[in-house]
Protein backbone atom coordinates (compact mmCIF):
# COMPACT_ATOMS: atom_id res chain seq x y z
CA UNK A 1 0.00 0.00 0.00
CA UNK A 2 1.14 3.68 -1.13
CA UNK A 3 1.40 5.60 2.17
CA UNK A 4 -0.62 8.80 1.66
CA UNK A 5 2.11 11.36 2.13
CA UNK A 6 4.54 9.30 -0.09
CA UNK A 7 1.75 9.61 -2.67
CA UNK A 8 1.37 13.44 -2.71
CA UNK A 9 5.29 13.81 -2.00
CA UNK A 10 5.79 11.40 -5.45
CA UNK A 11 2.79 13.85 -7.26
CA UNK A 12 5.07 16.51 -6.48
CA UNK A 13 8.45 15.33 -7.04
CA UNK A 14 8.86 16.15 -11.00
CA UNK A 15 11.39 19.04 -9.93
CA UNK A 16 13.82 18.40 -7.37
CA UNK A 17 12.75 15.60 -4.33
CA UNK A 18 16.10 15.40 -2.63
CA UNK A 19 15.74 16.40 0.86
CA UNK A 20 17.04 20.11 1.32
CA UNK A 21 18.15 21.92 4.53
CA UNK A 22 14.83 23.58 6.37
CA UNK A 23 16.79 26.69 6.48
CA UNK A 24 18.25 27.22 2.86
CA UNK A 25 20.71 29.86 2.01
CA UNK A 26 21.41 31.45 -1.56
CA UNK A 27 24.54 30.60 -3.23
CA UNK A 28 25.84 33.29 -4.83
CA UNK A 29 25.82 32.15 -8.23
CA UNK A 30 23.07 33.99 -9.68
CA UNK A 31 24.46 36.20 -12.98
CA UNK A 32 21.48 37.08 -14.81
CA UNK A 33 17.65 37.93 -13.60
CA UNK A 34 14.45 37.65 -15.78
CA UNK A 35 14.16 41.41 -16.18
CA UNK A 36 17.24 41.53 -18.12
CA UNK A 37 15.20 39.29 -21.25
CA UNK A 38 13.10 41.26 -23.31
CA UNK A 39 9.36 40.55 -23.51
CA UNK A 40 7.83 40.70 -26.83
CA UNK A 41 3.80 41.62 -26.34
CA UNK A 42 3.65 41.29 -29.94
CA UNK A 43 3.61 37.79 -30.40
CA UNK A 44 2.46 37.07 -26.94
CA UNK A 45 4.05 37.44 -24.15
CA UNK A 46 3.39 39.20 -20.79
CA UNK A 47 5.37 39.82 -17.92
CA UNK A 48 3.84 37.97 -14.43
CA UNK A 49 3.17 39.63 -11.49
CA UNK A 50 5.87 39.44 -9.11
CA UNK A 51 8.08 37.32 -11.75
CA UNK A 52 11.59 38.21 -10.70
CA UNK A 53 11.36 37.92 -6.86
CA UNK A 54 9.52 34.27 -7.92
CA UNK A 55 12.36 33.48 -10.01
CA UNK A 56 14.82 34.68 -7.02
CA UNK A 57 13.02 32.12 -4.57
CA UNK A 58 12.95 29.87 -7.01
CA UNK A 59 16.86 29.78 -7.50
CA UNK A 60 17.62 30.12 -3.84
CA UNK A 61 15.70 27.14 -2.69
CA UNK A 62 17.20 24.98 -5.76
CA UNK A 63 21.07 25.90 -5.39
CA UNK A 64 20.65 25.40 -1.54
CA UNK A 65 19.78 21.91 -3.06
CA UNK A 66 22.80 21.13 -4.98
CA UNK A 67 25.94 19.50 -3.14
CA UNK A 68 28.08 16.74 -3.24
CA UNK A 69 26.34 13.82 -2.08
CA UNK A 70 24.67 10.44 -2.94
CA UNK A 71 26.63 7.41 -2.64
CA UNK A 72 25.09 5.03 -5.07
CA UNK A 73 26.80 2.72 -6.67
CA UNK A 74 24.61 1.58 -9.71
CA UNK A 75 24.22 4.82 -11.07
CA UNK A 76 26.33 6.41 -14.29
CA UNK A 77 28.25 8.15 -12.77
CA UNK A 78 28.59 6.19 -9.37
CA UNK A 79 28.59 9.11 -6.46
CA UNK A 80 29.93 10.82 -4.65
CA UNK A 81 28.62 13.88 -6.80
CA UNK A 82 27.20 17.03 -7.27
CA UNK A 83 24.15 15.94 -9.71
CA UNK A 84 21.36 17.75 -11.31
CA UNK A 85 18.79 19.12 -9.19
CA UNK A 86 15.74 18.17 -11.80
CA UNK A 87 16.43 14.75 -14.02
CA UNK A 88 19.62 13.99 -12.62
CA UNK A 89 19.51 10.53 -13.48
CA UNK A 90 20.34 9.53 -16.69
CA UNK A 91 19.94 6.61 -18.91
CA UNK A 92 22.61 7.55 -21.40
CA UNK A 93 24.07 10.16 -23.98
CA UNK A 94 24.09 8.89 -27.76
CA UNK A 95 25.31 10.08 -30.87
CA UNK A 96 23.09 10.87 -33.19
CA UNK A 97 22.39 12.71 -36.90
CA UNK A 98 20.17 15.60 -37.09
CA UNK A 99 19.01 15.67 -40.61
CA UNK A 100 16.88 18.94 -41.81
CA UNK A 101 13.83 18.15 -44.09
CA UNK A 102 11.71 19.62 -46.82
CA UNK A 103 8.84 20.94 -45.21
CA UNK A 104 5.10 21.48 -47.46
CA UNK A 105 5.87 24.55 -49.98
CA UNK A 106 3.43 26.95 -47.89
CA UNK A 107 4.98 26.50 -44.88
CA UNK A 108 8.75 27.06 -46.15
CA UNK A 109 8.46 30.85 -45.47
CA UNK A 110 7.68 30.02 -41.80
CA UNK A 111 9.38 27.24 -40.50
CA UNK A 112 12.74 26.86 -42.71
CA UNK A 113 14.08 28.95 -40.46
CA UNK A 114 17.17 28.96 -37.77
CA UNK A 115 18.50 25.80 -37.84
CA UNK A 116 16.16 23.98 -40.38
CA UNK A 117 17.03 26.47 -43.01
CA UNK A 118 18.94 24.33 -45.72
CA UNK A 119 16.77 21.07 -46.45
CA UNK A 120 19.11 17.69 -46.54
CA UNK A 121 21.63 19.70 -44.43
CA UNK A 122 22.99 16.89 -41.26
CA UNK A 123 23.86 18.30 -38.20
CA UNK A 124 25.75 16.17 -35.39
CA UNK A 125 23.99 15.50 -32.21
CA UNK A 126 24.07 14.18 -29.10
CA UNK A 127 20.90 13.31 -26.81
CA UNK A 128 20.53 12.99 -23.59
CA UNK A 129 17.40 10.91 -22.01
CA UNK A 130 16.64 10.43 -18.46
CA UNK A 131 13.94 10.31 -15.82
CA UNK A 132 12.38 13.86 -14.34
CA UNK A 133 12.39 13.04 -10.64
CA UNK A 134 15.13 14.97 -8.74
CA UNK A 135 15.87 12.00 -6.92
CA UNK A 136 18.30 9.59 -8.67
CA UNK A 137 18.19 6.94 -6.44
CA UNK A 138 14.44 5.80 -7.85
CA UNK A 139 13.58 3.13 -9.31
CA UNK A 140 12.99 3.33 -13.26
CA UNK A 141 9.40 1.56 -12.96
CA UNK A 142 8.17 4.46 -10.82
CA UNK A 143 6.02 6.99 -12.48
CA UNK A 144 7.71 9.94 -13.83
CA UNK A 145 7.91 12.49 -16.47
CA UNK A 146 10.91 11.72 -18.99
CA UNK A 147 13.83 13.47 -20.62
CA UNK A 148 15.08 13.95 -23.84
CA UNK A 149 17.70 16.79 -24.67
CA UNK A 150 18.96 17.23 -27.84
CA UNK A 151 22.29 19.09 -28.59
CA UNK A 152 22.66 20.24 -32.37
CA UNK A 153 26.40 20.44 -33.49
CA UNK A 154 27.66 22.88 -35.51
CA UNK A 155 25.07 25.72 -36.30
CA UNK A 156 25.59 28.92 -36.96
CA UNK A 157 23.59 32.25 -36.22
CA UNK A 158 23.43 35.15 -33.73
CA UNK A 159 23.41 33.42 -30.88
CA UNK A 160 20.75 33.86 -27.54
CA UNK A 161 23.31 34.31 -25.30
CA UNK A 162 27.18 34.07 -25.28
CA UNK A 163 26.47 30.35 -24.89
CA UNK A 164 25.21 29.04 -21.38
CA UNK A 165 27.19 26.08 -21.93
CA UNK A 166 30.54 28.10 -23.68
CA UNK A 167 29.51 26.67 -26.54
CA UNK A 168 29.53 29.29 -29.68
CA UNK A 169 27.59 26.73 -32.18
CA UNK A 170 25.16 24.89 -30.48
CA UNK A 171 20.95 24.40 -29.92
CA UNK A 172 19.62 22.98 -27.69
CA UNK A 173 16.06 21.36 -27.64
CA UNK A 174 15.05 20.16 -24.43
CA UNK A 175 11.59 18.14 -24.09
CA UNK A 176 9.87 15.82 -21.52
CA UNK A 177 7.68 12.76 -22.73
CA UNK A 178 4.16 15.12 -22.11
CA UNK A 179 2.83 17.88 -24.10
CA UNK A 180 2.34 20.57 -20.53
CA UNK A 181 3.85 21.48 -17.89
CA UNK A 182 2.67 21.47 -14.33
CA UNK A 183 3.38 25.45 -13.30
CA UNK A 184 1.29 28.28 -14.64
CA UNK A 185 2.55 31.05 -12.17
CA UNK A 186 6.03 31.43 -10.86
CA UNK A 187 4.51 32.15 -7.13
CA UNK A 188 3.49 28.30 -7.47
CA UNK A 189 6.94 27.26 -7.92
CA UNK A 190 8.23 28.32 -4.78
CA UNK A 191 5.36 26.28 -2.70
CA UNK A 192 5.36 23.35 -4.59
CA UNK A 193 9.42 23.72 -4.35
CA UNK A 194 9.17 24.38 -0.50
CA UNK A 195 6.21 21.82 0.24
CA UNK A 196 9.01 19.32 -1.16
CA UNK A 197 11.96 20.44 0.79
CA UNK A 198 10.37 21.52 4.00
CA UNK A 199 8.77 18.76 5.62
CA UNK A 200 6.23 20.62 7.60
CA UNK A 201 2.51 20.83 8.16
CA UNK A 202 3.41 24.58 7.10
CA UNK A 203 4.72 23.51 3.64
CA UNK A 204 2.50 20.98 2.92
CA UNK A 205 -0.93 22.85 3.64
CA UNK A 206 0.82 25.86 1.35
CA UNK A 207 1.01 23.34 -1.53
CA UNK A 208 -2.00 21.77 -1.20
CA UNK A 209 -3.79 25.22 -1.17
CA UNK A 210 -2.18 26.63 -4.68
CA UNK A 211 -3.28 23.00 -5.75
CA UNK A 212 -6.89 22.96 -4.97
CA UNK A 213 -7.15 26.41 -6.53
CA UNK A 214 -5.48 24.92 -9.76
CA UNK A 215 -7.24 21.94 -11.36
CA UNK A 216 -5.45 22.92 -14.29
CA UNK A 217 -1.85 22.09 -12.78
CA UNK A 218 -2.93 19.54 -10.41
CA UNK A 219 -4.00 16.94 -13.30
CA UNK A 220 -0.53 18.25 -15.06
CA UNK A 221 1.32 16.92 -12.04
CA UNK A 222 -0.94 13.69 -11.57
CA UNK A 223 -0.61 13.11 -15.06
CA UNK A 224 3.27 13.69 -15.80
CA UNK A 225 3.89 11.35 -12.25
CA UNK A 226 1.52 8.51 -13.24
CA UNK A 227 4.05 7.73 -16.84
CA UNK A 228 5.55 4.73 -16.72
CA UNK A 229 7.69 3.54 -19.46
CA UNK A 230 9.25 0.60 -21.18
CA UNK A 231 12.31 2.62 -23.15
CA UNK A 232 13.72 5.80 -24.06
CA UNK A 233 13.70 5.61 -27.32
CA UNK A 234 10.55 4.85 -28.04
CA UNK A 235 8.73 7.13 -26.54
CA UNK A 236 7.18 10.75 -27.88
CA UNK A 237 8.62 14.13 -26.29
CA UNK A 238 6.87 17.61 -26.54
CA UNK A 239 8.61 20.95 -25.42
CA UNK A 240 6.08 21.37 -23.15
CA UNK A 241 6.48 25.33 -23.62
CA UNK A 242 6.73 27.51 -26.26
CA UNK A 243 9.62 29.01 -28.70
CA UNK A 244 9.95 31.52 -31.76
CA UNK A 245 10.69 30.31 -34.80
CA UNK A 246 12.36 33.03 -36.73
CA UNK A 247 13.38 36.70 -36.05
CA UNK A 248 11.47 39.92 -36.13
CA UNK A 249 13.53 41.12 -39.17
CA UNK A 250 12.39 37.22 -40.40
CA UNK A 251 9.14 37.16 -39.51
CA UNK A 252 8.62 35.47 -35.80
CA UNK A 253 5.83 33.01 -35.03
CA UNK A 254 5.47 31.23 -31.57
CA UNK A 255 5.65 27.18 -31.48
CA UNK A 256 6.49 24.39 -29.77
CA UNK A 257 8.32 21.22 -30.90
CA UNK A 258 8.17 17.21 -30.45
CA UNK A 259 9.42 14.39 -31.53
CA UNK A 260 8.49 10.60 -31.91
CA UNK A 261 9.74 7.63 -33.17
CA UNK A 262 9.30 6.66 -36.82
CA UNK A 263 9.89 4.03 -39.06
CA UNK A 264 13.66 4.69 -40.27
CA UNK A 265 13.08 3.07 -44.15
CA UNK A 266 9.17 4.55 -44.79
CA UNK A 267 9.34 7.64 -42.18
CA UNK A 268 5.82 6.33 -40.47
CA UNK A 269 5.03 7.06 -37.00
CA UNK A 270 5.70 4.03 -34.59
CA UNK A 271 2.60 3.57 -32.04
CA UNK A 272 4.02 4.24 -28.37
CA UNK A 273 3.79 1.33 -26.18
CA UNK A 274 3.35 2.00 -22.08
CA UNK A 275 2.53 -0.35 -20.13
CA UNK A 276 -0.55 -1.12 -18.65
CA UNK A 277 -1.34 -0.35 -14.91
CA UNK A 278 -1.33 -3.65 -13.74
CA UNK A 279 1.60 -4.42 -15.38
CA UNK A 280 3.63 -2.15 -13.64
CA UNK A 281 4.37 -4.19 -10.38
CA UNK A 282 6.54 -6.68 -12.73
CA UNK A 283 8.29 -3.62 -14.02
CA UNK A 284 9.72 -3.12 -10.20
CA UNK A 285 10.94 -6.21 -10.04
CA UNK A 286 13.31 -5.39 -12.99
CA UNK A 287 16.97 -4.13 -12.97
CA UNK A 288 16.78 -0.65 -10.57
CA UNK A 289 17.87 0.70 -14.16
CA UNK A 290 16.61 -1.28 -16.97
CA UNK A 291 15.71 1.55 -19.23
CA UNK A 292 19.31 1.69 -19.45
CA UNK A 293 19.65 -1.58 -20.42
CA UNK A 294 16.93 -1.50 -22.98
CA UNK A 295 18.82 1.41 -24.20
CA UNK A 296 22.31 -0.42 -24.90
CA UNK A 297 20.03 -3.46 -26.10
CA UNK A 298 18.14 -1.58 -29.08
CA UNK A 299 21.45 0.38 -29.65
CA UNK A 300 23.90 -2.72 -29.21
CA UNK A 301 26.86 -2.24 -32.09
CA UNK A 302 26.44 -5.70 -33.55
CA UNK A 303 22.36 -4.27 -34.02
CA UNK A 304 21.55 -3.79 -37.87
CA UNK A 305 18.95 -1.18 -36.68
CA UNK A 306 18.91 2.66 -36.41
CA UNK A 307 16.32 4.42 -34.18
CA UNK A 308 14.95 7.17 -35.88
CA UNK A 309 12.42 10.08 -34.82
CA UNK A 310 10.46 12.91 -36.52
CA UNK A 311 11.27 16.40 -35.07
CA UNK A 312 8.35 18.42 -35.64
CA UNK A 313 6.83 22.20 -34.93
CA UNK A 314 3.58 23.16 -34.40
CA UNK A 315 2.07 26.07 -35.11
CA UNK A 316 -0.21 28.04 -32.56
CA UNK A 317 -3.53 27.13 -34.23
CA UNK A 318 -5.78 30.62 -34.76
CA UNK A 319 -9.40 31.65 -35.07
CA UNK A 320 -10.33 31.81 -38.72
CA UNK A 321 -12.76 35.01 -37.80
CA UNK A 322 -10.45 36.72 -36.16
CA UNK A 323 -6.79 35.22 -37.31
CA UNK A 324 -5.77 35.89 -33.85
CA UNK A 325 -4.42 32.54 -31.59
CA UNK A 326 -7.34 30.53 -30.15
CA UNK A 327 -6.76 31.59 -26.46
CA UNK A 328 -4.63 34.33 -25.96
CA UNK A 329 -3.14 33.42 -22.41
CA UNK A 330 -1.75 29.80 -23.82
CA UNK A 331 1.80 31.39 -24.74
CA UNK A 332 2.43 32.39 -20.82
CA UNK A 333 0.10 29.52 -19.60
CA UNK A 334 2.03 25.60 -20.37
CA UNK A 335 -0.65 23.92 -18.89
CA UNK A 336 -3.53 24.61 -21.91
CA UNK A 337 -3.03 22.30 -24.72
CA UNK A 338 -2.03 24.01 -28.21
CA UNK A 339 -4.62 22.29 -30.86
CA UNK A 340 -2.32 23.06 -34.14
CA UNK A 341 -0.58 20.61 -36.05
CA UNK A 342 2.56 19.09 -36.26
CA UNK A 343 4.93 19.46 -39.33
CA UNK A 344 8.19 17.43 -39.29
CA UNK A 345 10.87 19.72 -39.74
CA UNK A 346 13.93 17.17 -39.02
CA UNK A 347 15.19 13.58 -38.87
CA UNK A 348 17.38 11.97 -35.70
CA UNK A 349 19.04 9.15 -36.80
CA UNK A 350 19.99 7.15 -33.65
CA UNK A 351 22.56 4.44 -35.04
CA UNK A 352 23.38 1.41 -32.98
CA UNK A 353 27.08 1.99 -30.65
CA UNK A 354 27.64 2.17 -27.40
CA UNK A 355 27.30 4.54 -25.07
CA UNK A 356 27.69 3.13 -21.76
CA UNK A 357 31.71 3.13 -20.89
CA UNK A 358 33.03 5.11 -17.82
CA UNK A 359 34.55 8.12 -19.73
CA UNK A 360 31.68 8.39 -21.56
CA UNK A 361 29.16 8.44 -18.42
CA UNK A 362 31.25 11.02 -17.36
CA UNK A 363 31.11 13.26 -19.97
CA UNK A 364 27.00 13.01 -20.13
CA UNK A 365 26.80 14.11 -16.62
CA UNK A 366 29.43 16.88 -17.09
CA UNK A 367 27.16 17.75 -20.26
CA UNK A 368 24.99 21.42 -19.92
CA UNK A 369 21.45 21.79 -22.24
CA UNK A 370 19.28 24.57 -21.50
CA UNK A 371 16.71 25.55 -23.81
CA UNK A 372 18.88 28.86 -23.71
CA UNK A 373 21.80 27.19 -25.55
CA UNK A 374 20.93 28.35 -28.90
CA UNK A 375 20.35 30.89 -31.64
CA UNK A 376 18.26 33.45 -31.99
CA UNK A 377 15.49 32.34 -34.38
CA UNK A 378 14.57 29.84 -31.54
CA UNK A 379 14.42 32.12 -28.55
CA UNK A 380 12.59 30.35 -25.98
CA UNK A 381 9.32 32.41 -25.11
CA UNK A 382 6.77 32.55 -21.82
CA UNK A 383 7.43 32.87 -18.01
CA UNK A 384 8.66 29.71 -17.49
CA UNK A 385 11.06 29.97 -20.04
CA UNK A 386 12.44 32.82 -18.80
CA UNK A 387 12.75 31.46 -15.06
CA UNK A 388 14.87 28.65 -16.40
CA UNK A 389 17.33 30.99 -18.43
CA UNK A 390 18.13 32.42 -14.80
CA UNK A 391 18.12 28.89 -13.16
CA UNK A 392 19.91 26.57 -15.48
CA UNK A 393 22.94 29.04 -16.05
CA UNK A 394 23.69 28.84 -12.37
CA UNK A 395 22.81 25.59 -11.30
CA UNK A 396 24.65 23.99 -14.21
CA UNK A 397 28.04 26.17 -12.84
CA UNK A 398 27.42 24.96 -9.19
CA UNK A 399 27.50 22.00 -9.94
CA UNK A 400 30.20 22.23 -12.42
CA UNK A 401 32.03 24.15 -10.04
CA UNK A 402 31.71 21.70 -7.04
CA UNK A 403 32.96 18.44 -9.03
CA UNK A 404 35.86 20.60 -10.21
CA UNK A 405 35.07 19.98 -13.66
CA UNK A 406 34.94 22.36 -17.12
CA UNK A 407 31.46 23.81 -18.83
C1 LIG B 1 10.38 26.85 -14.03
C2 LIG B 1 10.48 25.68 -14.59
C3 LIG B 1 11.69 24.79 -14.58
C4 LIG B 1 12.75 24.75 -13.72
C5 LIG B 1 12.98 25.64 -12.51
C6 LIG B 1 13.64 23.69 -14.17
C7 LIG B 1 14.84 23.35 -13.58
C8 LIG B 1 15.78 22.49 -14.11
C9 LIG B 1 17.14 22.34 -13.64
C10 LIG B 1 17.76 23.08 -12.45
C11 LIG B 1 17.77 21.43 -14.43
C12 LIG B 1 19.23 20.97 -14.35
C13 LIG B 1 20.13 21.96 -15.13
C14 LIG B 1 21.61 21.59 -15.08
O1 LIG B 1 22.14 21.44 -13.97
O2 LIG B 1 22.26 21.46 -16.14
C15 LIG B 1 16.79 20.97 -15.40
C16 LIG B 1 17.00 20.02 -16.34
C17 LIG B 1 16.06 19.60 -17.25
N1 LIG B 1 14.80 20.13 -17.45
FE1 LIG B 1 13.96 21.62 -16.40
N2 LIG B 1 13.09 23.11 -15.28
C18 LIG B 1 11.91 23.74 -15.58
C19 LIG B 1 11.07 23.49 -16.65
C20 LIG B 1 11.25 22.50 -17.56
C21 LIG B 1 10.41 22.27 -18.70
C22 LIG B 1 9.18 23.10 -19.10
C23 LIG B 1 10.93 21.21 -19.35
C24 LIG B 1 10.38 20.66 -20.62
C25 LIG B 1 10.27 20.15 -21.45
C26 LIG B 1 12.12 20.75 -18.64
C27 LIG B 1 12.94 19.69 -18.98
C28 LIG B 1 14.19 19.44 -18.45
C29 LIG B 1 15.07 18.39 -18.92
C30 LIG B 1 14.77 17.35 -20.01
C31 LIG B 1 16.25 18.50 -18.18
C32 LIG B 1 17.50 17.64 -18.29
C33 LIG B 1 18.45 18.24 -19.30
C34 LIG B 1 19.69 17.36 -19.41
O3 LIG B 1 19.56 16.22 -19.87
O4 LIG B 1 20.79 17.83 -19.01
N3 LIG B 1 12.29 21.57 -17.56
N4 LIG B 1 15.59 21.64 -15.18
Amino acid sequence: MIHKSSLILSLFCIIGCKPRAANQQSANVKEIKTSDIEIDSEIGESLHNNEAAATDQILAAISASIKIEDKNNSLHPPGPIARRDAHPKAHGCVDAKFKILKVEPQLTSILQKGVFSNPDQEFDATIRFSNGNGNPNRHDARGDGRGMAVKVHGVSGARLTNGDDGATDTQDFVMINHPLFFVNDPEHYVPIVKGIAEDTVEAKARLAKILIGNPRETKVIAEITSIHILNPLFEQYWSEVPYQIGTKSSGAKAVKFSSFPVNCKTGVALPIVRPKFFEVPKLLTKDFNYLRNEMINTLKPDGKNSVCYDFAIQLRSTNPSTGKPEDEKDLEDPTILWNGQFHSVARITIPPQQFNSDDQNLQCENRSYSPWNGIAEHKPLGVVNRIRKVVYQAISKKRHQLNGSAR
